[in-house]
């Protein structure tokens, strides 16, 4: 299932991993953010939405070394790389949509203790983020959670042009070339970001609790929230 967001990053497929660090500066506190919040949970089995080539899985495969991970993607080729980096710590990767049912069902093992995603969900436009957020409740077993490590726009102009100018500074501070920083301008052009407040109000609106932004440094948040026990 190809759109042209995930087109864009099936053809960079093989480049994704090694340009990271230098395009999400916060790369060490961000992603464990999240980690920790899974950790926290010692899951059985956990979704990735959005996994890509799985950055965000392979951490949770180090911190909860028991759990089965389930990775969604609409790049086949950034699957193909999850496949190599995580071997038989993947139990099931699907190329499929984030605007398509989650693989939740019987036949697919039930709800999941943990979904999670990182820097996928923000390709999606506000009505679509708020389906997924109740696809995404629905998908959970009681007491489960979702945790979203996120880019994220400001809450008004001034401090989107601020996260903006900020992100660049770092990214090029931590040695991202040009051609590197305009590449990611022109994938970021896919990007249809939400304030953390509009997410947070979203999460609650779908049904989860204890909703949370539990890391938070310019462009990048982490969003959390949990399916009532
Ligand atoms: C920036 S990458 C993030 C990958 C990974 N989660 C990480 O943290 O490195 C975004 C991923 O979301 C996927 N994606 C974007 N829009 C999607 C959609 N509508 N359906 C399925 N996957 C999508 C892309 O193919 C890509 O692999």
């Amino acid at each position: 299932m190809t759109n042209n967001t995930t087109a864009a990053f099936d053809a960079h497929a093989n480049e994704y991993d090694a340009l990271r660090r230098r395009l999400v500066p916060c790369f060490d506190a961000f992603y464990g953010a999240a980690v920790a919040l899974v950790a926290d949970l010692g899951p059985q089995r956990v979704l990735d939405l959005g996994a890509g080539t799985g950055l965000l899985a392979s951490m949770i495969a180090s911190a909860c070394p028991d759990a089965e991970l389930h990775l969604l993607d609409g790049s086949a080729r950034m699957l193909d790389q999850a496949r190599a980096t995580l071997g038989d710590r993947l139990t099931d990767a699907h190329v499929a949509d984030l605007e398509d049912p989650l693989p939740v069902g019987a036949e697919d093992g039930g709800p999941f203790c943990a979904i999670v995603s990182a820097l996928a969900i923000h390709h999606l436009d506000d009505a679509g983020k708020r389906a997924l957020m109740v696809r995404i409740h629905d998908g959970l077993r009681p007491g489960g959670l979702f945790v979203n490590a996120e880019q994220v726009a400001g809450s008004t102009p001034v401090l989107n042009a601020r996260y903006r100018a900020q992100h660049e500074a770092q990214a090029r501070a931590l040695g991202a070339t040009d051609a590197e920083w305009d590449a990611a301008v022109q994938r970021m052009s896919h990007d249809r970001c939400s304030p953390v407040e509009d997410q947070l109000r979203w999460l609650r609106e779908a049904g989860f609790t204890d909703v949370d932004c539990v890391f938070s440094d310019g462009r990048f948040a982490v969003l959390s929230g949990r399916r009532p026990a």
